[in-house]
């Protein structure tokens, strides 16, 4: 997500801005950006890369040093990739209008293509300047700024937080805010505009906390609150005072970024799906237009993005009927013979675009003509620049070394395709279609309302089973690399040995293992394999083994610990099993006194072999 921050007030603003921008960092961003007015005329510096980029090529700064308003961005690119025209500020045609912006306008292609007919150029990829360029056409028939201003965001859908300047009141801000944060900071003769508190915190403690659809007006000594629908009547808002240190802010309150980047799924499932599922109910994916269907999909990946594949494997063979398979990509780009055909597909997932194993799977495909597609969740990073094609998860930046929104975004978009080429294979049964899409719109809400139980649950496990020296975590189908994820961040975060198995595999050799001190978390959800789960357990339990079972209301499993949650059509039960997992190995290690955003001989992205 990208960073905002506006100054207006009695200082000289961009070094408060640019103050702002250091405590923004945090947050990911690939380019960066300042603008302001002088002597009537808008003036922007950008650079791509990280902040002191911008801070050398803001070293001079002459007569701007008297400038006492300013807006500044870190772009996390979503749309155009990260380069210096892409940064924000972006201008409109006529010069006199400048914003930056966080989020995404699901229709800025089709805004884009009205304003090029009206005569407006543009110079970058974003949906920013169409934005932009959009408030000053409506200028033209609105009476004042303000209500173009209002104009242009209610014909704009999607997620945006926006701060605008108009060359012709050098003092005043203009921002709105529509499912992305933004809020505003009250200083003594000055005022912040911004999309996280750490920008301000150094400056002031004094908060305005802005809702979607409102709209601020602020300078030096007045700050305005309206509506998108009513710009005549100012809104009241409580000052409230914040009582984190920056730290904290930077956690939006939380007491770690994994703990943060959980709780984010349910707007990273919105945000994933953001302009995908359209209005007739179809799953839309322009990046795959002109892609022929694949004979069979070879999904290569690491670590947890190698489990979101062999979940992905499982939903593409049920919706689209094409046959795949998923490999370790460290195994895969050492294949000593490659008889992939090339009219399959290699298909490479990766948070960071950049995990080396990965990245030599991707060129070893290339080198054998086989079409390749990347789904990335950094814009810009190899693997989606290398990658015939790329489709974005769009999950914000993860700042947590364990990765836990950027897995559901992946099993989502992996969703989005599975849809996505059935209905193009004429395979896709509509009802089955229409029932899968209308869950996918409701798990937003459905996750949101249910993660502080599951936070409490997993709190209470934690504790009752952390004496544990070994876990296993077993399932079936689409849950068995559930399981084995499950594993994985157990071991990654609270370093306690622990192996995903599919369950039925425990009579083959590793039941031998269990024991009282040997507990098993087994995925025993209400579907198809629950009566092979249920004997399963039987078997462990008559092994004196402790099982804690995640399962939904009404199954009658009986065991050490029941974890419930909501039945959801499957396998988007997924959505909810996830976050057990990442919760239950959240709280173990932060029990165990681990360190959780950085467990030890970690990195957030393995660039070496
Ligand atoms: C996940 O919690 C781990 N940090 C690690 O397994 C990670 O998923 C793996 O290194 C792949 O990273 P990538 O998605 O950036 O390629």
């Amino acid at each position: 997500m990208c960073g905002i921050i506006g100054y207006t007030g009695h200082r000289p603003a961009l070094p408060v801005v640019l103050e702002g921008l250091r405590h923004l960092e945090y947050r990911g961003y690939d380019s960066a950006g300042v603008g302001y007015v002088l002597q009537k005329k808008l003036h922007r510096v950008r650079a791509k890369g990280k902040l002191h980029n911008l801070e050398d090529a803001l070293t001079n700064l002459g007569a701007a040093i008297t400038v006492s308003c300013a807006i500044g961005h870190t772009r996390w690119a979503t749309h155009g990739i990260p380069e210096e025209r892409n940064a924000h500020p972006h201008f409109s045609n006529d010069g006199t209008l400048a914003l930056v912006h966080n989020g995404i306008i699901e229709n800025y292609q089709e805004l884009k293509a009205e304003l090029v007919q009206k005569g407006y150029g543009f110079e970058s990829d974003t949906d920013t300047e169409v934005l932009i360029n959009l408030i000053s056409f409506c200028r033209q028939s609105e009476p004042s700024l303000l209500a173009a201003f209002a104009k242009a965001l209610s014909l704009a859908h999607g997620a945006y937080a926006v701060c605008m300047l108009d060359c012709e009141a050098p003092q005043t801000l203009y921002a709105a805010r529509m499912q992305a944060p933004l809020l505003v900071g009250k200083g003594v003769g000055e005022y912040f505009i911004a999309s996280d508190i750490p920008a301000f915190l150094a400056s002031t403690r004094d908060v305005l906390f802005l809702e979607d659809g409102e709209i601020v007006v602020a300078s030096p000594n007045t700050c305005s609150l309206y509506t998108l629908t009513d710009i005549v009547h100012p809104l009241k808002r409580e000052v409230q005072t914040i009582q984190w240190g920056i730290q904290a802010a930077q956690k939006g309150g939380y007491r770690h970024f994994m703990l943060k980047e959980i709780f984010e799924q349910p707007t990273v499932i919105q945000d994933c799906l953001s302009g995908r599922i359209k209005a007739d109910n179809h799953i839309d994916l322009p990046e795959l237009a002109s892609m022929p269907l694949p004979k069979q999909i070879h999904i290569v990946a690491c670590g947890t993005s190698y489990h979101a594949g062999l979940w992905g494997q499982h939903i593409l063979e049920n919706l689209a009927h094409i046959p795949v398979t998923t490999e370790i990509a460290s195994e895969f780009r050492y294949k000593e013979r490659f008889l992939i055909p090339q009219d399959d597909l290699v298909l490479v997932i990766s948070q960071s675009g950049e995990t080396a194993d990965t990245l030599a799977a991707l060129r070893t495909a290339k080198e054998h003509s086989i079409p390749t597609l990347a789904l990335c969740n950094v814009l810009g990073s190899s693997l989606a620049r290398e990658a015939d094609r790329v489709c974005y998860t769009q999950a914000g930046p993860e700042i947590s070394v364990a990765s836990t929104k950027a897995m559901t975004s992946q099993m989502l978009l992996l969703t989005c395709l599975a849809l996505f080429f059935g209905e193009k294979k004429g395979v896709l049964d509509p009802l089955q279609q229409k029932h899968l899409l209308a869950t996918l719109k409701t798990l937003p809400i459905t996750l949101a309302n249910e993660l502080p139980t599951m936070h409490e649950k997993a709190k209470f496990l934690a504790r009752k089973y952390a004496q544990a020296k070994s876990f296993f975590f077993l399932g079936r189908g689409h849950c068995f690399s559930l399981a084995l994820e499950g594993a994985l961040k157990l071991k990654e975060l609270s370093y306690i040995h622990a192996e995903g198995y599919a369950c039925g595999e425990m009579k083959h050799g590793p039941i031998a293992l269990i024991d009282p001190h040997f507990p098993s978390l087994v995925l025993a959800l209400d579907d198809a394999f629950y009566p092979k789960i249920t004997s399963n357990v039987v078997e462990i339990q008559s092994r004196q083994g402790r099982v804690i079972a995640i399962t939904n209301p009404g199954t009658d499993i009986a065991v050490d610990d029941r974890w419930e949650i909501p039945k959801v059509l499957d396998p988007l039960s997924a959505f909810c099993v996830l976050p057990c997992l990442q919760l239950f190995s959240y709280e173990m290690a932060d029990y165990l006194g681990k360190d959780v955003d950085q467990p030890r001989n970690l990195a957030k992205s393995v660039t070496v072999e």
